[in-house]
């Protein structure tokens, strides 16, 4: 009998997004991918290629459940565009629950956003 494969499920909550709460699947997709498959918008100027920091998130929990740093990221790090609680979305995979906000640099005019 075929022993049957659990996907473990991840948590991403966006908190002034009135706390909307996505349930994915562990995955090697983005927090990008993952927030566009579940149609929300969030900005991303380069499309998804690590080359502007449009799409940057602000960690407010779980951070250890994202992977490195990626070399973009590193690039920006250096740089003092990216701060030590922000992520690249289109770069940050999650393998368990992160909490997240927009910040104020990356929040589309046609979102209601709770803060
Ligand atoms: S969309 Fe440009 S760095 Fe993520």
């Amino acid at each position: 009998m075929a022993k049957a494969i659990r996907c473990a499920m991840v948590k991403i909550v966006i908190e002034n997004l009135g706390r909307k709460e996505l349930e994915v699947n562990n995955s090697s997709k983005t927090v990008l991918n993952h927030l566009h498959e579940h149609y929300l918008d969030w900005m991303h100027a380069c499309g998804a290629k690590g080359r502007c920091t449009t799409c940057k998130m602000v960690v407010i929990d779980g951070a250890e459940h994202l992977n490195e740093f990626t070399k973009a990221e590193l690039k920006y790090i250096d740089r003092g565009e990216l701060g030590q609680n922000e992520r690249l979305a289109c770069q940050a995979i999650a393998s368990g629950d992160i909490i997240i906000r927009v910040p104020h640099a990356g929040k589309l005019p046609h979102m209601n956003y709770s803060d």
